[in-house]
Parts: C-alpha cells; sequence; structure tokens
C-alpha cells in the first residue's frame, strides 16, 4: 500500500523571534512551495529517503539534517503508533531550501505525520497533529514557539501566540480579502535557527531593559499587522514591514545579504521589506503593489550576488 502526506512552506509576516519570548506573530503558508512524503510497505523499513533534500544541501548543513532526520523520523513513527521495526519506506520530496526561514522543518515534520499516519490509518485530528509536530520541531529548532508548524498545519494565514503560564496559546485565522502580492529573496546562506533563537535568548536575559520593549514594539506590530491585512491595506502593510524590519535587525539576527535584500526591494519601489525567518543568511520579504510588480521586485533581487527571488501571492 501506498500513502501520502502533504505541508506548504510558510513565510513570517510580522513576529519572528519574538513571538519565542511571548509575543503575538503572524505567517502566511506558500501556495507553491512544500514538502510532500510518500509511504510505501517495504520489508527491508523503515527506511527515510530524502533525494532531493540530500542532493541540494551543502555538507554542514546535511551533517546537522543527518543527526536530527533519524530522530524525528523515531518520533514520528511512534507518534502514529507504528512500532520501531515498522515495514515502512518513507520518500520525502519537496521544493523547499532547508534553514533559510520557510519552514522547511516544520513542512518535513507535518508531511512525514500525515504520511505515516495515513500508512497506519490513524488519522489525526488537527490537535493531535500539532502536538506531533511539536515534538518533532523541538528535534530541529529546540524551543520552538510554535508559529511555524502551526501555520504549515493549518494553512493560510495564521494570527499566533504561545501559550505563557496559564494564558493557553492564541491560534486565529487572519482573512485576508484579496492575495497580497510579495516578492521573496533567499540568500545561498543557510541560518541556525537554533542556534540564533539561544543566542538571543542568552542576551534578552542578560540584558531585560533594552529587549523587552523591542520584543513587546513587535507584538503590538503583529495586532496592527493583521488589522491592516483585514483592511486590505497594502500600503500600510508596507509601512509595518518596514517597522517590523528595523526591530528585528535591532535583536542582531539580520545580516548583510538581508540588509542588502531589503534595500535593493525598496529601491525597486517595494511598499515594504523585512527579513522573514530567524535570520542568520536567510530570506526576505518585500510587499509589493500586484502580480507585476512582485515579478519586478523579484527580478531586482535576483541581481544581487547569490540571491534566488520568486513573486508569490498569499492567501488566507
Ligand atoms: C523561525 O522560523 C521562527 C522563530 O521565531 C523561531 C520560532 O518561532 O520558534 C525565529
Amino acid at each position: 500500500m501506498t500513502a501520502t502526506g502533504a505541508a506548504p512552506g510558510k513565510v513570517i509576516l510580522f513576529g519572528e523571534h519574538a513571538v519565542v519570548h511571548g509575543q503575538p506573530a503572524i505567517a502566511c503558508t506558500l501556495t507553491d512551495r512544500g514538502v510532500a512524503s510518500t509511504c510505501t510497505a517495504d520489508a527491508d523499513g523503515p527506511r527515510l529517503d530524502m533525494p532531493e533534500w540530500g542532493q541540494s544541501v551543502r555538507p554542514a548543513t546535511m551533517e546537522r539534517a543527518v543527526e536530527a532526520v533519524p530522530r524525528a523520523f523515531a518520533l514520528a513513527l511512534a507518534f502514529v503508533g507504528l512500532p520501531p521495526d515498522a515495514q515502512v519506506r518513507v520518500t520525502m520530496e519537496g521544493n523547499l531550501p532547508p534553514s533559510v526561514g520557510m519552514g522547511s522543518s516544520a513542512a518535513f515534520s507535518v508531511a512525514l505525520l500525515r504520511g505515516l499516519a495515513a500508512f497506519a490509518q490513524r488519522p489525526l485530528t488537527d490537535d493531535a497533529l500539532l502536538a506531533g509536530a511539536t515534538q518533532l520541531e523541538g528535534v530541529f529548532h529546540g524551543d520552538p514557539s510554535g508559529l511555524d508548524h502551526t501555520t504549515v498545519a493549518l494553512g493560510g494565514c495564521v494570527y499566533f501566540c504561545r501559550a505563557r503560564g496559564d494564558a493557553p496559546s492564541v491560534i486565529r485565522r487572519v482573512p485576508l480579502p484579496a492575495p497580497v502580492h510579495v516578492a521573496v529573496g533567499v540568500t545561498a546562506r543557510a541560518g541556525n535557527t537554533r542556534q540564533l533563537v539561544s543566542r538571543l535568548k542568552a542576551r534578552a536575559q542578560a540584558e531585560p531593559r533594552a529587549f523587552a520593549p523591542v520584543f513587546d514594539a513587535i507584538g503590538a506590530l503583529a495586532d496592527e499587522g493583521a488589522r491592516a491585512l483585514e483592511a486590505g491595506d497594502w500600503p500600510r502593510l508596507g509601512v509595518l514591514f518596514d517597522v517590523n524590519h528595523g526591530l528585528v535587525n535591532a535583536l542582531g539576527v539580520s545580516t548583510l545579504a538581508c540588509e542588502l535584500m531589503v534595500s535593493r526591494a525598496r529601491d525597486a519601489g517595494a511598499l515594504g521589506a523585512k527579513l522573514t525567518g530567524a535570520g542568520g543568511g536567510g530570506a526576505v520579504i518585500a510587499v509589493c503593489e500586484g502580480e507585476a510588480h512582485a515579478r519586478a521586485v523579484a527580478s531586482a533581487l535576483e541581481g544581487l550576488p547569490e540571491v534566488r527571488a520568486f513573486a508569490t501571492a498569499l492567501h488566507a
């Protein structure tokens, strides 16, 4: 028998990093980029192949993946109730570059769980899928806020705030009156989310009076951003992107490549641009006036060294 599972990639519109510290954030799935799993019965199982990722990742990135993927695979088998020696072969394929801020590990986790659950004929509720994805993302990132896998599992545009103390997590869909046309630029250099998050945590603990107001301001931007998105007010969204970029830069996670991409996007007439994801190499997102404008901004970004870019439309 063959069973399949899939999950899209994502971009963060507001609140990366601050979301780890209890602030709200907004992310949206990518319609044309993601990961798929195919699970087939195989007497030599369990096995997990990643033909495309294996070919495209750099050795350092691959080393990290080799450590984490077998552990995530074992957790996923157990989570769907399959034995550790299950006779299953999983092939993971996709078009999401790893470690650049587009949610490759969250998409991997959700697609793997969906495929294995279908193979085991044990359908997962949304809550169960989120619980399983939390475990797998923990393997990749240590202490994930939950923003990435929640967005990837639910799909669309999602406002998210992690649970804190007695307060439960907040998860709500953000309705969009029209697609948001954006350009996304990606550098060749991968970032390490786990390291970036833990370095920022240490800095924020050492300098709470410096970092707490920045986290608060980013959280306020996520709330304003939700209003701009719901109103379809793209010029305002652009202004809020610009402010969020300045604040995320203050957290020390941006790079020269990200700064160049943000400036280039603004020079090309983007309504606003910001780093998206964990940073440390990474990706930027620029809000544009329409489809043709997003393509023009993407092509301006591709004029920078070692940058790949694409235009896409974000949907609710
Ligand atoms: C990574 O895509 C997003 C971060 O905010 C980490 C997290 O939310 O767990 C940097």
